[in-house]
């Protein structure tokens, strides 16, 4: 039991020192960080990750007008619902489009296993309403523990969707001048 915990743990150093790259130039400190958000789609039932705050304004995409969802999603290492969990994406978005085609997030990515177990990314930007497979960016605006001064950005891509869940790679890069 103790060596198939140790073994999972190092299993999960392994995953992320193999998406993690880091380089040293001049002080400035560059990295790269790729994991999968797994989201249970709003209305999707009592196990849902997201849920309407407020909704103002009916919409099939959450992104109506004035509506406010709140969101705790699983961060794995894969694509896979049984990967290894590394965390959490929790945080908020508000429908701040009249055209109802975006939302404004607002959230942090919270590691709980791993080489950043304890430390967090605090981020921010547009969550487009847009077919699977279209990639878009968001700001890192800081972080927390071993992310303390963090600033980058984060492209995200959902690449995979069923009735009821959302899975989206996010790439982080990340700098700390
Ligand atoms: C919700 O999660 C519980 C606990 O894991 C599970 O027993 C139940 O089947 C899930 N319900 C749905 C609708 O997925
Ligand atoms: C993450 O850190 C917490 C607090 O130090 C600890 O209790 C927990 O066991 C760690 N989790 C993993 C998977 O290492
Ligand atoms: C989702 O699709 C499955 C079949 O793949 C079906 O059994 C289930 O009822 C559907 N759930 C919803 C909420 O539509």
């Amino acid at each position: 039991m103790a060596s198939s915990a140790s073994s999972s743990i190092l299993l999960l150093f392994a995953l992320f020192a193999a998406v993690a790259t880091a380089s040293h130039h001049h002080h400035t400190r560059y990295m790269h960080l790729r994991f999968y958000n797994h989201e249970r789609i709003l209305g999707s039932g009592p196990n849902a990750t997201v849920v309407y705050a407020v909704e103002r304004t009916i919409s099939s995409t959450g992104a109506g007008f004035g509506n406010i969802i709140v969101y705790d999603n699983l961060l794995r290492a894969g694509v896979e619902t049984d990967s290894p969990i590394v965390g959490r994406n929790q945080g908020m978005g508000v429908g701040s489009s009249l055209a109802q085609n975006s939302g404004l997030t607002n959230f942090q990515l919270v590691f709980t296993a791993g080489e950043y177990n304890g430390s967090s990314l605090a981020l921010q930007g547009l969550f487009p309403v847009a077919p699977l497979g279209t990639v878009f960016e968001r700001a890192i605006t800081g972080g927390t523990g071993k992310f303390r001064l963090a600033r980058g950005y984060l492209l995200t891509v959902e690449v995979r969707s069923t009735n009821t869940t959302l899975t989206g790679q996010l790439d982080a890069y990340i700098t700390f001048r």
